[in-house]
């Protein structure tokens, strides 16, 4: 079977794929290449040290997209619309929570409704008491926060977007009877997107302590993210 990194290559991403598959330091993330676009430098780095904002928040979140990557139960095989709808309630909440923090940014403020509407095709209330109550257990964002530190919120939920192409695709191919819009996003654009993102993330965080701050964000983004799935008994 293809590594998720491999399927995003090849198949969600060609033109990507084509101009520049460029190799990342295996400390970075758990998967050997990156996608990205954009030039990358090439030494191993310390988690948050790197000079370029990208590889400083790719360092700095590497483990705990790990997780998610291997053990998430939608990223396993045999997943199917069970595991898509349990993903949701836990984006839904999320993406509620992390809502004021992302309104400081022109960024990763499209998805919500994406995900809602997917929820109530399924017959889900995502205000149901039980997402109630762990939105309520999930911890607060720090408030007010730093542009940059919003910065590096956006980065996580637009990244999200790129491991959702590898996703849709596993889910289409078992052929999952449902509409997939969270996933699909903004389908062949999801790539060009991305690139624009990364541009006004390198012009937003132009020092080092606007990285550090970004990389402050990206890890709280994450933290309550995991700590959602986790009192799901989603993740161990
Ligand atoms: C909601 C959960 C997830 C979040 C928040 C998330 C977040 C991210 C982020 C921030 C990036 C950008 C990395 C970069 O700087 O290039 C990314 C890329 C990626 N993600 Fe995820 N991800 C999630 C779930 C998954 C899952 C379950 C998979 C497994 C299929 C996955 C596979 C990938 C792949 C293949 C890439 C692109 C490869 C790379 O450059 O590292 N992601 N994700």
């Amino acid at each position: 079977m293809q590594s998720p990194l491999d399927e995003a290559r090849h198949l969600a991403y060609p033109a990507f794929a084509r101009v520049a598959i460029i190799a990342a330091p295996s400390s970075t993330r758990a998967v050997p290449t990156s996608i990205v676009a954009l030039p990358i430098t090439a030494s191993p780095e310390k988690p948050g040290t790197s000079a370029d904002p990208v590889q400083a928040l790719r360092a700095a979140t590497a483990e705990q997209h790990a997780l998610l990557d291997n053990q998430l139960p939608l990223a396993r095989e045999g997943a199917g619309l069970d595991e898509y709808l349990q993903h949701l309630r836990v984006l839904h909440d999320w993406l509620l929570q992390i809502a004021p923090v992302l309104r400081q940014t022109h960024w990763a403020n499209a998805y919500l409704d994406a995900v809602a509407r997917d929820l109530a095709e399924g017959g889900i209330d995502p205000y149901s008491p039980s997402s109630a109550a762990t939105q309520a257990h999930a911890g607060r964002a720090p408030a007010p926060v730093d542009a940059t530190y919003a910065m590096g919120v956006a980065y996580v939920v637009e990244g999200s977007q790129l491991g959702g192409r590898v996703l849709l695709r596993r889910l289409r191919d078992v052929g999952v009877p449902h509409s997939l819009r969270y996933l699909e996003g903004r389908g062949a654009a999801t790539g060009s997107h991305w690139t624009e993102f990364l541009t006004a993330l390198r012009e937003a965080l132009a020092s080092p302590q606007a990285i550090a701050c970004a990389c402050d964000g990206a890890r709280w983004a994450f933290d309550i993210l995991l700590t959602r799935y986790r009192r799901l008994g989603l993740l161990p």
